[in-house]
């Protein structure tokens, strides 16, 4: 869907609908007042009648009689003004957006919902930005037509003197978007398509987009860098692993901030010889959400143009059974050093992340985040709902909190106590690959504090909220598709980049 702005009056627009959002419990104003005038009061007597009360995800559809030109009327509620956010805007404009659609409309015109919070901008990226996303679809290899892109446009309609800022926040919302439905379609991919050289090649077209060096890492590459623990992982498949790095203003180095964000690229987890069941390997091609997400999120970054040094960092790799696979009780030995042993070869997220932490390393980084789909403890821990955060920074932690609460994108604290780390102790090597099932989230992600050397660095565990369906689980947001990849992390990594703020 193309989304425009244009200066003029909602009312006089032709179009196959109009959308208007209505807050409950207060008068009419703005744009739905506009409209009820247009329409001889018939929203008013909607409200009136108790038929339509403004209650957030009620929609309703009113005709018009030749006085508003649009064929249309989509009134979508906003729920309570004082409980409205910028998020209760996105949700929205999906449900608008996809009312639209199921009414095969193909032109759709619409206003910015402003209050004393929420500024034009902000409201037009959030109407952009949760249409858009409220609006992908994943085709897949049906061999089917896939049901028409409706609608086609989405004019966003403001006063001459708010143009500019309201093509600014679509532009951005846009950009959001984009990153996000990239995240989805490469979790959606089966995993014979979204091999690591796939997901490569998806990294180095995001990167030319938006302007992004890109480079990546080949087998070789990983060898000289004594990349040991991703490749005993690799080392099964006769699928060949890369090392993906993305970086934005990678000239700009030496001035700015550096971010890293790093995220696991296991394209298909099967377990290696520690299998998994038949049933829980089903789902396991979105194993490589974590990785998926940071090329998204890389993509909206670099669209975005946001002032930091921002490098994205995706081990990608797919966890096999074969002659040459890795075993139980081998030792792996990881670019910063650390002897591992392997209690698991299905523990194998970790192991990429510790090469990949490692890497983070030579950009002097502000902060890293990692972000993957871990272990199936913070899904007992959390379900499907949110995503741990682990830190060894508060002031990092509660950056991503913060982008968490405006992005809708839930995660929660879990600890990064000293005392998890007498479940990896190891006899052979220095630490082992598997803590075992108690407290697994913490176990694994005191696991990934070994190869971090740096003040700023959060774990996200995503393994709940990526959207893997053999988890089952559901969600009430009309912008997240209830099957299939979510794209979580995207729009919480874009977020906490937007928002970093460099020390002085
Ligand atoms: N990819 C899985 C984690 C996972 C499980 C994600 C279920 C989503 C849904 C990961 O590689 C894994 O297998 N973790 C093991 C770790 C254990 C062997 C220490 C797990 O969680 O069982
Ligand atoms: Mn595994
Ligand atoms: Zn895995």
């Amino acid at each position: 869907m193309d989304i425009k702005v244009a200066a003029g009056s909602l009312v006089d627009q032709i179009a196959d609908a109009v959308i208007i959002y209505v807050l409950s419990g207060v008068a009419l104003d703005g744009a739905a007042l506009a409209v009820n005038t247009g329409l001889n009061g018939a929203l008013q007597d909607l409200i009136d009648a108790g038929d339509f009360d403004g209650k957030t995800g009620q929609v309703t559809v009113l005709y018009p009689r030749g006085v508003v030109p649009a064929q249309r009327v989509i009134v979508v509620g906003l729920g309570a003004a004082d409980e409205l956010t910028v998020d209760g805007l996105r949700r929205a404009a999906a449900l608008g957006a996809q009312k639209a659609r199921d009414l095969k409309a193909k032109t759709a015109t619409t206003a910015p919902y402003t209050t004393e919070k929420i500024g034009l901008a902000q409201s037009a990226e959030a109407i952009a930005e949760g249409a858009s996303l409220g609006l992908y679809q994943y085709h897949g290899q049906k061999t089917s037509d896939p049901a028409a892109a409706l609608p086609e446009t989405l004019t966003i309609i403001v006063g001459e003197a708010d143009a500019e800022a309201a093509e600014q926040g679509v532009a951005a919302g846009m950009a959001i978007a984009d990153g996000v439905k990239l995240s989805r379609d490469l979790v959606n991919l089966p995993p014979n398509i979204c091999t690591p050289a796939y997901m490569a090649q998806a990294a180095v077209e995001a990167g030319q987009a938006v302007g992004l060096k890109v480079e990546v890492l080949e087998r070789k590459q990983m060898e000289a860098l004594g990349m040991g623990a991703l490749l005993g992982v690799a080392q099964g498949s006769d699928t060949p692993p890369r090392f993906i790095i993305m970086q934005h203003n990678a000239d700009k180095a030496s001035e700015l901030d550096t971010i890293v964000l790093v995220g696991k690229g296991v394209t298909f987890d099967t377990g290696g010889y520690s299998l998994k069941t038949r049933d829980g390997m089903v789902g396991m091609k979105a194993d490589m959400g974590g990785g998926g997400a940071v090329i998204g999120a890389m993509k909206a970054i670099g669209a975005l143009n946001v002032p930091l040094h921002v490098v994205g960092l995706i081990p990608a790799a797919d966890n096999m059974i074969s002659g040459h696979a890795y075993r139980p009780q081998d030792v792996l030995k990881a670019s910063n050093g650390v002897t591992i042993e392997i209690i698991s070869t299905d523990a194998e997220g970790r192991l990429l992340l510790a090469d990949a932490l490692v890497f983070a390393s030579r950009y002097k980084p502000a902060a890293v985040v990692d972000i993957a789909t871990l272990t199936g403890a913070c899904v007992v821990a959390l379900g499907t709902v949110a995503a741990g955060v682990f830190s060894n920074n508060d002031q990092l932690r509660d950056s991503l909190l913060g982008a968490a609460q405006r992005t809708g994108e839930k995660i929660w604290p879990l600890p990064l106590w000293p005392e998890y780390n007498k479940a990896i102790e190891s006899q052979t090597a220095d630490i082992k690959n598997s803590g075992g099932s108690h407290g697994g989230a913490a176990t694994a992600a005191a696991f990934l504090q070994h190869f971090v050397d740096y003040p700023a660095w959060a774990h996200l565990d995503i393994a709940g909220v990526a959207g893997i369906e053999s988890l089952g689980g559901s969600n009430d947001n009309p912008y997240v598709p209830g099957k299939g990849a979510t794209g979580f992390g995207a729009r919480l990594m874009t977020d906490f980049v937007r928002q970093w703020q460099p020390a002085k």
